[in-house]
């Protein structure tokens, strides 16, 4: 072979037939021995291949894209992980959630939603009809009562139900300096009919972290960057799968174009007057049997 021959030539590669190069790939990848990390792989090969050809991607978009994804990384640390929130914004997250929870949900299981970054670990166990909401955070009262139970209507006794929210300015404890430690935060155990029930205050929604790379994405798609006002729930049981979702007030202006895709149809309610210029919550978590894989608290 000349040392001017093409490279390509000595592959049997041609820049005309993407196909060839495309199986080339695939079949650099049949040796990956674990089963579904090699089916993975060669999915994300074909897409990202897919992807280049109907795009016609330049080799200088190319390195905008890498630039991106190394400043997705270098954002990122033990206290941010801006490649969650990437995933959040893109929809992803909620696609890859709500699929896998389409069994439940077909059974009549609750709907997921995003753990997103704000769950932190060690929340404190409170007692029943406790307010997680300190004297330092004034806002409309808000009551909520619960129950946990299985598919079959079964009341689940003993469930960890963790609940966080933000303020009614729409900032975590973590986020504002005026708020005591683990203020809106708690943790609470069922009680033999599977009940649990605080008082609150009404949260308000609150913008996504836009300091780094997924702020300048949202910017550069002329997106807003508001969550509608909502409450977290997190219940562990035994025997169950963990159910992480979040209700929604039906009443923000965003519940209908969440930034993050995450307030879907069920999980948004209307905060019901108490007549005394407070609102109640009442909730029905149903839980689908199956492993109980906590997920990984983000904060600590
Ligand atoms: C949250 O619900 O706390 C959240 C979810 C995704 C991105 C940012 C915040
Ligand atoms: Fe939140």
């Amino acid at each position: 072979m000349s040392a001017r021959e093409p490279i390509m030539a000595t592959t049997g590669l041609s820049a005309t037939d993407p196909q060839a190069l495309l199986d080339a790939v695939l079949r650099s990848n049949a040796g990956t021995t674990e089963p579904r990390l090699r089916q993975i792989l060669a999915a994300a090969i074909r897409h990202l291949h897919a992807f280049a050809l109907e795009t016609e991607l330049t080799p200088a978009e190319l390195d905008i894209g890498l630039d991106f994804l190394v400043a997705i990384g270098q954002a990122s640390g033990p206290k941010k992980h801006e490649g969650i929130l990437l995933a959040d914004i893109l929809g992803l997250a909620t696609l890859v959630q709500l699929r896998g929870a389409r069994h439940a949900l077909a059974a009549g299981g609750t709907e997921p939603a995003l753990v997103g970054p704000f769950w932190r670990s060690g929340q404190p166990l409170r007692s029943h009809g406790e307010c997680i909401a300190s004297a330092e955070t004034p806002g409309p009262r808000l009551t909520v009562r619960g129950r946990v139970c299985s598919l079959d209507g079964r009341p689940l006794a003993g469930a960890r139900v963790e609940t966080w929210q933000a303020s009614p300015r729409g900032l975590y404890d973590n986020q504002d300096a005026s708020q005591p430690n683990m203020n809106l935060r708690g943790r609470f155990e069922t009680d033999a009919e599977g009940r649990f029930s605080f008082l609150s205050v009404r949260p308000a929604g609150y913008p996504v972290p836009t300091d780094g790379p997924c702020g300048e994405l949202l910017a550069a798609q002329g997106r807003h960057t508001m969550r509608p006002a909502h409450l977290h729930v997190l219940v562990v049981a035994e025997g169950h799968r963990v159910l992480a979702t979040q209700f929604f007030d039906a009443e923000d202006p965003h519940a209908h174009d969440d930034v993050v895709f995450g307030a879907v149809g069920s999980l948004l309610r209307r905060f019901e007057p108490d007549g005394q210029g407070g609102y109640t919550l009442d909730l029905e978590l149903r839980l689908e049997p199956g492993a109980t894989l906590i997920p990984k608290c983000p904060l600590p």
